[in-house]
């Protein structure tokens, strides 16, 4: 497997453009003018495979350090004869799920792939695609879990459990001690780089799949994400939320603290939402009439009624809680 480099143009390379092929970077200059990345490529059993790119995304997880540890621990390899395991993350939606498994991913410093899994998800969309290039020849794409296994990066399944058992079941071997996936498509099977591994996100709502136990056994260790407490669920609230006042930060928290212990499904993620909203309402009528908490607990309810429900607006009017006006 020898990595080859081609230029492509970031506006292009989505309709799969290749500007210009060549294994020297000394092209730039003769295609500058515009924004480009290097498109690696990689021949595999003669198969010339084009690698997707890794993600760079503004996620940091705050607190629970203990979730980490243990997706950590699954993804050690103790020696010989030994290979890593896929944890599966699961959780309430808006907990944190999908934040936690590329903060964990990065811990490794690798390469960070994600895959998000649809219910249009096909089994080769998770290995290898064909398109046809300009030359009107067949490029085959390798998906970003195949970029990941030829890399050594981390591959997150993101939502895993919205795609078909028939979709998962392309990537069985890769799951177990075999470590390998076979693309019909490309007639090549692809074995995963010592480095690789892998994690996904389960959603727990109407629109996913029930899983058989073949694929579950797979995807072990569970990691289950709980609301966290309420010191960690305040440095999350700044973490996201920087420019917001410690008035509101403060308001944002005793709602969710309430809400968690009424056993209500919303999470921090509704919290953040709420508090972005009030604070852009808030902006747009600053010289609303009233005293400064009453126009806070306003626009707060507002928010809350919008995003979630009259029900969760309620709770910023509960008396004794902190948030009655
Ligand atoms: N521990 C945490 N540290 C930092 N941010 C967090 C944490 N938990 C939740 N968040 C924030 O909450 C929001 C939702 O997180 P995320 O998308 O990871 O949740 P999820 O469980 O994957 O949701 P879904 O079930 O919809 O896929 C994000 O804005 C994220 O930044
Ligand atoms: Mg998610």
């Amino acid at each position: 497997m020898q990595p080859r480099k081609a230029w492509f143009c970031k506006r292009s390379c989505r309709k799969g453009k290749a500007l210009k092929e060549t294994s020297s970077s000394s092209r730039h200059e003769e295609l500058t003018g515009r924004d480009f990345f290097i498109m690696e490529t990689v021949t595999i059993d003669g198969v010339q495979l084009n690698l997707s790119q890794p993600d760079e995304l503004p996620m940091h997880w705050v607190g629970q350090d203990e979730l980490v540890t243990q997706i950590m621990a699954a993804w050690l390899v103790m020696g010989a004869g030994d290979f890593p395991l896929n944890p599966r993350l699961i959780g309430k939606p808006g907990v944190g799920k999908t934040t936690l498994a590329y903060h964990a991913a990065r811990q490794l410093n690798q390469p960070v792939y994600f895959f998000q899994a649809t219910i249009d998800t096909r089994p080769e969309d998770l290995i290898v695609t064909p398109v046809i290039s300009d030359q009107g020849k067949i490029k085959y794409m390798a998906s970003s879990i195949a970029t990941a296994m030829i890399k050594g990066g981390v591959a997150v399944i993101d939502e895993g459990n919205r795609m078909s058992e028939k979709s998962w079941a392309s990537l069985a071997p890769l799951m177990d001690n075999r470590r390998y996936v076979e693309s019909i498509v490309a007639g090549i099977k692809i074995k995963a780089h010592p480095a690789f591994r892998l994690c996904t996100t389960m959603n727990d709502d109407a629109s996913t799949f029930d899983l058989p136990e073949y694929i579950h056994s797979r995807l072990q260790p569970q990691i289950f994400i709980d609301f966290p407490d309420r010191e960690e669920e305040r440095l999350i609230l700044s973490a996201n939320l920087p420019f917001a006042d410690d008035q509101i930060l403060d308001y944002v928290l005793n709602f969710l603290q309430v809400a968690h212990e009424a056993q209500e499904r919303y999470t921090v993620r509704d919290g953040i939402n709420i508090a972005r909203y009030a604070l852009k309402r808030l902006n747009m009528a600053k010289e609303g009439k009233g005293k400064a908490k009453e126009r806070i607990i306003l626009a707060l309810k507002e928010a809350a009624s919008m995003i979630l429900d009259e029900g969760a607006a309620g709770y910023f009017a509960m008396k004794g809680s902190g948030l009655d006006i």
